[in-house]
């Protein structure tokens, strides 16, 4: 099961939960691949010490750009059954390049992908929050959407283009079958506000919104600047809490 996370929206939690999401699908013992599709590298640098010089050579950029094969730039992080395929700050620029290349500009981590040949009971793409190539090489390859929406003001804006999206890349026959896996309420507080948008998202989207809901936890952000998921960082934390509920939740659909 190939899963992007996606919105374009900055700061909903897409890194947070690709992060937590595919460490806890490891933890459950699902060989899981996890790719970090954004040029922040945010994600990347979670399971690879900052330390470490990662060359563009060995990043996703060079799958993309340079039709390098995925095997090559995956590696093994410390946590069981859990690979990642790290971003580099060059793939800011694969936007610009894919946008003058001609041949299968946006079929490229798919064609990756395919020669993977389900070696992975889950592949995660964290993506960018713009809705540029990089995010539509991803919507291309996945079987399955999962959107984060962050419950605070303004969280609904940009849902209707992100639903363009989409029915563009199932309308140019590009992918489909694309689906929403289903819509995940974060930073959920008990405001009148962060409820007020849950309403809305659940009368919206039905059934689609997961019943997890991911709380504010400080858990969760002090997990990252110690280069960790929360699992391992604060295991009985609210956030590590809806995370894993999160995680039976989407094994079970
Ligand atoms: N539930 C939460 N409670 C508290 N802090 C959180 C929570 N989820 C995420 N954060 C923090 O909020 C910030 C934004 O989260 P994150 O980086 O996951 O969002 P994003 O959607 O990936 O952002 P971008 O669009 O820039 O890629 C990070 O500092 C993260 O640690
Ligand atoms: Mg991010």
């Amino acid at each position: 099961m190939i899963i992007s996370i996606a919105n374009q929206k900055g700061g909903v939690a897409k890194s947070t939960t690709a992060i937590n999401l595919a460490a806890g699908l490891a933890r459950e013992g699902y060989k899981t691949l996890l790719i970090d599709n954004d040029p922040q590298a945010n994600t990347t640098r979670v399971f690879i010490h900052p330390d470490i010089e990662i060359e563009p050579e060995k990043s996703l950029y060079n799958v993309i750009i340079k039709f390098a094969p995925l095997p090559s730039v995956i590696r093994e992080t410390r946590c069981d059954n859990l690979s990642v395929v790290p971003s580099h700050i060059r793939l800011s620029s694969a936007d610009l390049e894919l946008a003058q290349a001609f041949d299968n500009r946006s079929e490229r981590l798919k064609r990756a992908l395919d020669k993977l040949q389900n070696k992975y009971d889950y592949v995660i793409i964290d993506n960018p929050p713009s809705l540029g190539l990089l995010a539509i090489n991803a919507f291309v390859a996945s079987e399955k959407l999962l959107i984060p929406v962050s419950t605070g003001f303004f969280a609904l804006s940009g849902l209707v283009q992100l639903q363009e999206t989409v029915d563009m890349v199932r309308q140019t026959q590009l992918n489909p079958s694309l689906d929403i896996l289903g819509v995940l309420c974060t930073f959920t507080e008990h405001t009148n506000v962060s409820k007020d948008v849950e309403r809305q998202l659940r009368t919206y989207f039905g059934n689609l919104v997961f019943e997890t809901m991911i709380p504010k936890n400080v858990s969760l952000e002090e997990a990252h600047s110690n280069y960790t998921h929360v699992f391992d960082y604060a295991p009985n934390s609210a956030g590590a809490r809806a995370y894993k509920a999160l995680v039976k939740e989407v094994v079970a659909r």
